[in-house]
């Protein structure tokens, strides 16, 4: 089964530089990190920490939304200790309401009072696992509409993401959604709709998504088609004193032909380029772990907890074609939009494992999340910030009870997962300068059904802020700690502290009974007298080094 049918229903070194590396450094190390002070790269924007929540499984319902008469303490509805660990990140922005969902969503069925608002099917209603689901999962309540989400936005300390449903709603209803959401009370019958939800001030949403994954579950269209439609909902969109920011609905992972051909096909034959238009919208998900024995988008999955070395090695591997995903995508629009004023917004990623281990059989897509997820995560963030010229926002699929979850819930009970820790570590470097690093070590060797296959030994990223230097590394490696010596082209390091994330076994993850099995530790950092400094970064491991700059 191909993923378009399923979501229809329903860095190396050459020896060379390691050796003149070596007379730099010393051979006490078998790694170096070097950080390029004058090779400022881009500011990272907050928004590349975002995250996602769709309308599927237990993501809204028990994730996020308890319901204001629930014992599980709430602020309005919203789950107060997810509302309260998101301030803790500092999570920038929500995307929201799918997914696949948006596509099917009338944004219409959620607003005013909330016992009058229409029940209706659910995209995912059909998805294998859902069929013997009677509740939410099934048949959308609306409880959880516009106004609760942008609350749920302002309570975190997060800027919301409205994703539009392209597929089976005029372009009229975007104008209209926008109108509720950004019109000031009293001028436009939308805007005082909002204001007897309860919110006469505008919401000033600024972040569009003009449809979601438009060449599948977004209504299967070709490139060419889906930029008619594009123009068609960004012509005239109102901002009312908001500049908006709209989303194109980009590619899945390395299809440069829905790229190619939409920017072709808008800034090529049409010469259009709406006023709005901010960001051009990619999903990666690690999720092939069948080495070839399977193209079956069902049958190629992993298992989230059950895993040998090497799916621990492939996942990686999956996770990492980030890298040129990015790359490839970026050259390939700079073709057509040679200014770059398009963004890159990857609005899902993370890996994807099949069913069985979610706390709840309610949490469709639901999947425990362990150390092996948490290093993806930090290598797909790393990535991110070494690419902040070209990556404007990402949304981590899904924050609560599905895939890549920061947070697992279920009724009164709840966890962070080591995901969390991972977006707790890396929140220091948003808002910061990304500088070039370069990093050298031992790669990783590994035997891929006979074929001995490899692995970067050490990667990350760097950030600088006013003095203060942020440096996240993984450390993927197994069996092998990594003794690395650290030093910065351009300046000196005076002081550090380590924050480290690590596990004694990959496997490990939080539960409801062990929430605390996978957690941050502090850690000493040496700082020499030449203003270099050593770290040993542990096996599978996750490391923020924060340096105060002489
Ligand atoms: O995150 C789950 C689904 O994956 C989303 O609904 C869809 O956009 C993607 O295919």
């Amino acid at each position: 089964m191909e993923r378009r049918e399923f979501l229809k229903t329903g860095f190396l070194v050459s020896t060379a530089a390691i050796v003149s590396r070596r007379a730099v450094f010393g051979p006490a190390a078998d790694s170096h990190i070097e950080i390029l002070l004058n090779e400022p790269i881009g500011t990272i924007s907050p928004n590349i920490y975002g995250h996602f929540a769709e309308h599927l499984g237990g993501v809204i319902y028990d994730g996020i939304w308890v319901g204001e008469d629930s014992k599980v303490p709430n602020t309005h509805g919203i789950r107060t200790a997810l509302i309260e660990a998101l301030r803790r990140i500092h999570a920038p922005v929500v995307r929201w309401p799918g997914g696949c969902f948006a596509d099917s969503y009338d944004w219409k069925d959620g607003i005013g009072p909330r016992n009058q608002r229409p029940r209706r099917t659910n995209f995912w209603a059909g998805a294998r696992e859902a069929k013997q689901l009677k509740g939410v999962q099934q048949f959308e309540s609306n409880a959880f509409g516009t106004s609760d989400f942008v609350r749920f936005c302002r309570l975190s300390g997060a800027e919301p993401y409205i994703a539009v449903n392209l597929r089976s709603l005029p372009a009229l209803d975007f104008d209209h959604w926008v109108e509720y959401c950004n019109s000031p009370a009293g001028s436009t019958a939308l805007g005082d709709q909002r204001a007897r939800d309860g919110f006469p001030e505008p919401f000033g949403v600024r972040y569009w998504g003009v449809g979601n994954e438009s060449w599948g579950c977004g209504g299967n269209f070709l490139p060419e088609d889906y930029a008619t439609e594009f123009r068609r909902f960004t012509t005239w969109v109102p901002g009312y004193e908001v500049e908006l920011a709209l989303v194109a609905s980009g590619s899945n992972a390395e299809d440069l032909d829905w790229t190619r051909r939409f920017f072709e096909e808008l800034l090529g034959r049409r010469r259009y380029f709406p006023q709005s238009w901010w960001g051009w919208s990619i999903h990666h998900y690690a999720e092939n772990l069948a080495r070839g024995r399977t193209n079956d988008w069902m049958a190629r999955k992993g298992d989230a907890l059950q895993f040998d070395p090497v799916d621990y090695y492939e996942l990686l591997h999956e996770a990492d074609r980030m890298e040129n995903i990015v790359l490839e995508h970026w050259s390939a629009m700079g073709q057509f939009d040679r200014q770059h004023r398009i963004k890159l917004v990857v609005d899902e990623y993370g890996p994807w494992y099949k069913s069985g281990s979610e706390v709840d059989p309610t949490h469709l897509l639901g999947q425990q999340i362990t150390m092996r997820d948490a290093i993806a995560t930090a290598l797909t963030l790393d990535t991110f910030n070494r690419h902040a010229e070209k990556v404007g926002m990402a949304a981590c699929a899904q924050l609560i009870n599905c895939l890549n979850s920061l947070f697992l819930a279920h009724q009164d009970r709840f966890i962070v997962t080591p995901n969390y820790h991972v977006f707790q570590m890396y929140a220091a470097h948003q808002s910061g300068q990304a500088l070039r690093t370069e990093f050298s070590a031992p790669e990783v060797t590994y035997d891929r059904d006979g074929k001995p296959t490899h692995f970067w030994g050490l990667r990350g990223s760097a950030s600088l802020q006013n003095k203060t230097l942020v440096l996240t590394v993984v450390n993927p490696h197994l069996e092998q700690a990594r003794e690395t010596e650290i030093a910065v082209r351009g300046a000196s390091l005076s002081s550090g502290t380590a924050a480290v994330l690590t596990a004694s076994d990959v496997h490990a993850h939080n539960t409801f009974d062990q929430p605390e099995v996978v957690r941050t530790k502090e850690a000493a950092v040496q700082v020499e007298r030449d203003g270099s400094s050593h770290f040993t970064f542990p096996t599978a491991s996750v490391t923020r080094l924060t340096f105060a700059l002489r």
